[in-house]
């Protein structure tokens, strides 16, 4: 990847009013990796960006305004996705309407059928919308809820809220920044359950470290958006970072890093609800692939919330030389995202850290 860079820094960088052939070759090479329509890329520096510009796009494609989020989301930090970050923003404008997480751990609702009342709540939000004559343009959804604690939904959930969605005349923007790339042992979090949304955001691994993300939507939305707008960005996609996107899809496809974040990821989560069992501060062990975490507790039964234990276990993960950070809308879950190159030694190292820091704690 560094060599990609270093070629293409030492012969030319532009910005993208000029084409050139990473950039469109890039483009080739994630619409070969996605299903259905999804074939137009545009790129830019960052998942702010990224979902900014989705947003854009989904209103001006469906003329609506109105916008679903999650609660304790978190999708960036324009001005714009700030407010559709509801874990860190206060801002509730009349376009934006919320809905609960799936969590199946700590169910928001009481009802018999989890499922259910999970798809009712997008439901509620959508006529929640209505009521304040807002249509929605679109929903903006994690495949798995990174923010308020890695949440897994219940099996069908994402079919029937891409249905209803769609019904009620708004788009699926799918936050995959955090989850695409192979993270969860798929390319793409979404095909864990055989949906295909209408437009896909990228960031985080897209350049390995170097600052480069995307928008993937289909033609047909994509003209209707270059119809009635249009969109630049002086850094976005220029050929050197192009050229380093391609080198970082190289690796992971000559090096099986697919197949190596399914495989370790399994043996990991295994690792991990070995320990379940061994230590009660742990209420749930929750994720996929490398996108692993724990929800730490004070008491098994009443699963109350055990944010000091999380960070002295951050800590004590320190100073055993593994880093993990906290997170969740309770700042207990001990959040596990090694590197997508973690082979069976590393998480042996990070299960005995765990096993020991545990043993202190
Ligand atoms: C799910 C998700 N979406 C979007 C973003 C924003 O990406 P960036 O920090 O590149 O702007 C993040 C960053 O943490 C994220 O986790």
């Amino acid at each position: 990847m560094i060599a990609a860079l270093v070629k293409q820094a030492s012969t030319l960088n532009t910005h993208t009013r000029y084409l050139h052939e990473n950039v469109v070759e890039l483009a080739e090479i994630i619409a070969s990796k996605m299903p259905g329509e999804l074939g137009v890329c545009i790129f830019v520096c960052t998942g702010t960006e990224a979902n900014d510009l989705a947003t854009r796009i989904a209103r001006t494609a469906t003329g609506n305004k109105g916008m679903l989020v999650s609660e304790y989301s978190y999708h960036g930090d324009s001005t714009l996705v700030h407010t559709l970050s509801t874990a860190d923003s206060e801002d509730r404008p009349d376009w934006l309407s919320l809905f609960e997480p799936p969590c199946q751990y700590r169910p928001a609702f009481d009802g018999d059928d989890l499922l259910e009342d999970y798809v009712g709540s997008v439901h509620n939000a959508i006529n929640a919308l209505k009521q304040k004559n807002q249509l929605p343009a679109a929903i903006m959804i994690d495949s798995i809820f990174d923010c308020p604690g890695t949440i897994e939904a219940p099996k069908g959930y994402f079919q029937q809220v891409y249905k209803k969605v769609r019904e009620a005349g708004g788009l699926v923007i799918a936050d995959e920044v955090q989850s695409g790339y192979c993270r969860t042992g798929k390319w793409w979090g979404f095909a864990h359950d055989d949906v295909v949304p209408d437009i896909v955001t990228l960031g985080k691994p897209m350049g390995a470290g170097h600052p480069l993300a995307a928008v993937v939507t289909t033609p047909e939305i994509a003209d209707k958006f270059a119809n009635e707008s249009s969109y630049f960005n002086t850094f976005g996609g220029n050929p050197v970072s192009t050229a380093v996107g391609k080198a970082v899809i190289d690796v992971i496809d000559a090096e099986n890093i697919l197949e190596n974040v399914a495989r370790i990821g399994a043996y990991t989560r295994s690792g991990l609800e070995k320990l379940l069992e061994k230590y009660d501060v742990i209420g749930d062990v929750r994720g996929r692939g490398l996108f692993l975490s724990m929800e730490l507790v004070k008491d098994r039964a009443l699963k109350t919330p055990d944010a000091i234990a999380a960070q002295q276990m951050a800590n004590l993960m320190k100073d055993e030389g593994v880093i993990l950070s906290t997170h969740g809308r309770y700042e207990n879950t001990l959040k596990i995202r090694p590197p997508m190159v973690f082979n069976q030694d590393n998480a042996d190292q990070l299960l005995v850290a765990l096993d020991v820091c545990f043993g202190k704690l």
